[in-house]
C-alpha cells in the first residue's frame, strides 16, 4: 500500500515485550535515535502473561554448566551450542540488570532471589515475581524505564502500529518498515519508517493455532514480514505446545488460561480422569519431564481414557500456600468456578510457544543484513527442538542486549547508514479475514502434537486452497486500503503453510515435533530445517 507519511531513526524495534523494550533501553542513550513500534500498547503482548519465570543459575550450587546441560537435553540434538553457552552464561548478569532497572522479584527468608524448578532442570533456577506473575512485573518494570525518557528526543514511540513489511534497498540490506498506525494523529494510516538497523522482536505464533496461551497480537507478523524480506527461517515444526492448559470445554478457542509449570515445580501432579496418576511410569522426573513429554503423555492417556482432558491435582500443597504462591491462577480459576485448593482442575496441551523463528547468529543478525530478530520470533538455536521452560523470557533479555550492542558497534563504523528503499510488492495477495478460523483449524489438525504425513498432507491441500482463493480475490473485502485483519491472517497463513511444510519434511520424532508414522528419533536428522521464500515460493 501506499505510504502517507515517512519518519527517520538510527534504528528501529518492532515489538515491546522484554526482548523489544531491552533492546531499546539499551539502545537508546548510545544511538542519537530510536524509534520503537509496537502493535497495541507498550504493555501489551505476550511478555506479561509470562507466569512461571526466568530460569539462570543465579544460586551459588547451580552453574551455567548444569543450565546448558538441562537445555541441551530438552533441545533434543538441535541446539545451537554455542548459542545456549552465550544464554546461560550471560544469563545471570542479565538478570541482575533487570533487577537494577527496577523488576522485583520473589525473595527468599535470607532476602536472596526465590528460585523454583520447572519441568526439565535439574536445579532450582527459576525467578518470579508476584508468585505467578513474572512477566507482568517484567513488562511493567521495563515500560516504566521507556516511559521515563519518552519525551526524550533520543526515543520515539509509536503505539497500535502494525508491521506490513520490512523495506529493503538496493543491496538486499534492511533499511526500513512500513507501518500501518491507529489512530496517532499525524502518524495515523500507512508510513514508511526509515532507519540502518531493524529489531523485529514481535513474538510468536499462536494465532495460528486453535487455541493457544499466547495473546490475540500473536500473528507470526515478524516471521512473516522477514521471510518476505528474503530473511531464512528455521526449526518451524517445533512448536511447543504446554501440557497443562485450563480445559474450558472441546468447543473453547483463542486465548486460554495457563496452569504454570512452577504449579507442577511446587508438588502438584497430573492424574488421569479415572484418578490413576500417570507420570511417574513414563518418565524418571514424572510431572517434571521436559515439557514435550508430558504433552505428548497427556495426549496419549487422553486417548486411551476416551476423555478429552486430565486433571492437575494440587490440593495437597494447602490452600494457603497456593494461594499465596499462585496468586493469578486461583484468581483466574476462580473466575471459571473452580478452586485450586479444593479440586482437580481439568487440563489439556495447548499451543504456547515457537521454538523456531528468523534464524539469528549469536549477534541476533539475520540473513539480510541489517535486519536483526530477538525473542521469540528469533530462531537463535538455544531452544532446538524444545524449549526448556523458562528459557523463552531469558533469551529475550540476553540476546535483545546482544543485537542492540551490535547495531551500536556497527552503527559506530559507519555500517548502518539508512539508505533508500526499493518498491517491493509486499504479498501476493491478502488472504481475507474470514478464513483465520480456517487456517487454525488445518495448522491444528496437521501440526498438533501428534502428526502423521496423512494430516499434513490435508492441512497442505487446505492451505494451498486458501492461497489459490487469495490470488483469485475469493472473499476480498471491497476496500483497497490497508486491511489490517487481513494481514494479521496472511502473516498467519503463511506462518502456518510453512510450519506445514517443515513438518511434513522432518520424517522423524523429535522434542516437539511428534510423527506417529515415524515415531523414533532418526540421527541423520539431528540438523536444523531451515526455509527461505523466492519468487516461485519456498526454497
Ligand atoms: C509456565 O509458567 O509454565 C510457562 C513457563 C514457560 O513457558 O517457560
Amino acid at each position: 500500500p501506499e505510504a502517507g507519511w515517512t519518519t527517520t531513526a538510527d534504528a528501529i524495534v518492532v515489538g515491546s515485550g522484554i526482548a523489544g523494550l531491552t533492546a531499546a533501553l539499551e539502545l537508546r542513550t548510545r544511538v542519537p535515535h530510536v524509534l520503537v513500534v509496537t502493535k497495541a500498547r507498550l504493555a501489551s503482548g505476550s511478555t506479561p502473561w509470562a507466569q512461571g519465570g526466568i530460569a539462570a543459575a543465579l544460586d551459588p550450587e547451580d552453574s551455567p554448566s548444569a543450565h546448558l546441560a538441562d537445555t541441551l537435553v530438552a533441545g533434543a540434538g538441535v541446539c545451537d551450542e554455542e548459542a545456549v553457552e552465550v544464554l546461560v552464561t550471560e544469563g545471570p548478569g542479565r538478570v541482575r540488570e533487570l533487577v537494577d532497572r527496577g523488576a522485583v522479584f520473589d525473595r527468599d527468608q535470607d532476602g536472596g532471589i526465590a528460585l523454583t524448578r520447572e519441568g526439565g532442570h535439574h536445579a532450582d533456577r527459576i525467578a518470579h515475581a508476584g508468585g505467578d506473575a513474572t512477566g507482568a512485573e517484567i513488562s511493567r518494570a521495563l515500560v516504566a524505564q521507556i516511559e521515563a525518557v519518552r519525551h526524550d528526543p533520543g526515543i520515539e514511540v509509536i503505539e497500535n502500529a502494525l508491521v506490513l513489511d520490512v523495506l529493503t534497498d538496493a543491496r538486499g540490506a534492511a533499511c526500513g518498515v512500513t507501518l500501518h498506525v491507529r489512530g496517532e494523529g499525524s502518524r495515523d494510516g500507512v508510513g514508511r519508517a526509515l532507519a540502518g538497523a531493524v529489531i523485529l522482536a514481535t513474538g510468536g505464533i499462536g494465532q495460528a493455532f486453535r487455541s493457544s496461551t499466547n495473546p490475540a497480537l500473536a500473528t507470526g507478523d515478524g516471521v512473516a514480514a522477514a521471510l518476505r524480506a528474503g530473511a531464512r527461517v528455521g526449526d518451524l515444526e517445533f512448536v511447543q505446545f504446554h501440557p497443562t492448559v485450563l480445559w474450558l470445554g472441546s468447543g473453547a478457542k483463542g486465548q486460554l488460561p495457563l496452569i504454570s509449570e512452577a504449579v507442577r515445580g511446587e508438588g502438584a501432579m497430573l492424574l488421569d480422569t479415572d484418578g490413576v496418576r500417570f507420570m511417574p511410569d513414563e518418565h524418571p522426573m514424572a510431572e517434571l519431564a521436559p515439557r514435550d513429554v508430558v504433552a505428548q503423555a497427556i495426549v496419549r492417556r487422553i486417548a486411551q481414557t476416551g476423555s478429552d482432558h486430565v486433571l492437575l491435582d494440587a490440593r495437597h500443597l494447602g490452600a494457603s500456600f497456593l494461594r499465596g504462591r499462585f496468586p493469578t491462577i486461583t484468581t483466574r480459576l476462580l473466575a471459571e468456578g473452580i478452586d485450586l485448593t479444593e479440586q482437580p482442575v481439568p487440563v489439556a496441551p495447548a499451543q504456547h510457544y515457537h521454538s523456531g523463528g528468523v534464524v539469528t547468529d549469536t549477534r541476533g543478525r539475520t540473513s539480510v543484513d541489517g535486519l536483526y530478530a530477538v525473542g521469540e520470533v528469533a530462531c537463535t538455536g538455544v531452544h532446538g527442538a524444545n524449549r526448556l521452560a523458562s528459557n523463552s523470557l531469558l533469551e529475550g533479555l540476553v540476546f535483545a542486549c546482544r543485537a542492540a550492542d551490535d547495531v551500536i558497534a556497527r552503527a559506530g563504523r559507519g555500517e548502518l547508514r539508512g539508505s533508500e528503499p526499493v518498491d517491493r510488492p509486499g504479498p501476493s495477495a491478502l488472504v481475507t479475514a474470514a478464513a483465520r478460523s480456517k487456517v487454525q483449524s488445518l495448522a491444528s489438525d496437521g501440526s498438533g502434537p501428534i502428526r502423521d504425513a496423512a494430516g499434513l498432507a490435508r492441512a497442505a491441500h487446505g492451505l494451498a486452497r486458501i492461497r489459490t482463493d487469495a490470488h483469485r480475490g475469493v472473499g476480498a473485502a471491497s476496500t483497497t486500503g490497508p486491511q489490517v485483519a487481513e494481514w494479521e491472517t496472511t502473516n498467519v497463513h503463511q506462518v502456518a503453510s510453512l510450519l506445514t511444510l517443515a513438518s511434513a519434511t522432518r520424517e522423524e520424532t523429535r522434542g516437539g515435533h511428534f510423527r506417529a508414522d515415524f515415531p523414533s528419533s532418526d540421527p541423520a536428522w539431528a540438523r536444523r530445517v531451515t526455509l527461505a521464500l523466492d519468487e516461485d515460493g519456498v526454497v
